[in-house]
């Protein structure tokens, strides 16, 4: 679990991107619904590399801005096409003014073609830098 922001941080119906070694290298969004409460997701839209933090959120509903897929906040569950996977989900614990998420432990349902996509298959910080630090081929 670490401290993503505090309450202040995010308007009503509005998100926050964050991403670095916290997310594990996958950008997540923080989204603050009308009702005052917060979801945590995957920030890049399971169908092509958008980032949902420019979407449009309405009550638990997250639209993609590049196709207009909508992902439930509550569940990640596709609720319009194109996409067809869903988006992870992350707890999220409000304590006072601070918002925490723990990530999921599952791996990310990242696009073909996605800068991240060959994140897909890792979910620790340890996995990522082994894969950072491989050879990317012979130089001779
Ligand atoms: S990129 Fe999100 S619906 Fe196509």
């Amino acid at each position: 679990m670490f401290a993503a922001c505090s309450r202040s941080a995010i308007e009503r119906g509005e998100g926050l991107r964050l991403d670095g070694p916290q997310t594990q290298g996958v950008p997540i969004v923080v989204f603050r619904t009308d009702d005052d409460e917060f979801f945590a997701v995957d920030d890049t839209c399971t169908h092509q590399d958008a980032s949902l933090a420019d979407g449009w959120l309405e009550g638990c509903q997250i639209e993609c801005p590049l196709h207009a897929s909508r992902f439930d906040l509550r569940t990640g569950a596709v609720d319009a096409l194109p996409a067809k996977a869903p988006i992870r989900t992350h707890a999220v614990s409000v304590i006072g003014d601070d918002v925490f998420v723990t990530l999921s432990s599952e791996a990310p349902n990242l696009p073909n073609g996605s800068a991240l996509s060959g994140l897909s298959g890792l979910s620790t910080p340890s996995a990522l830098l082994v894969s950072a630090m491989q050879p990317q081929g012979d130089p001779a």
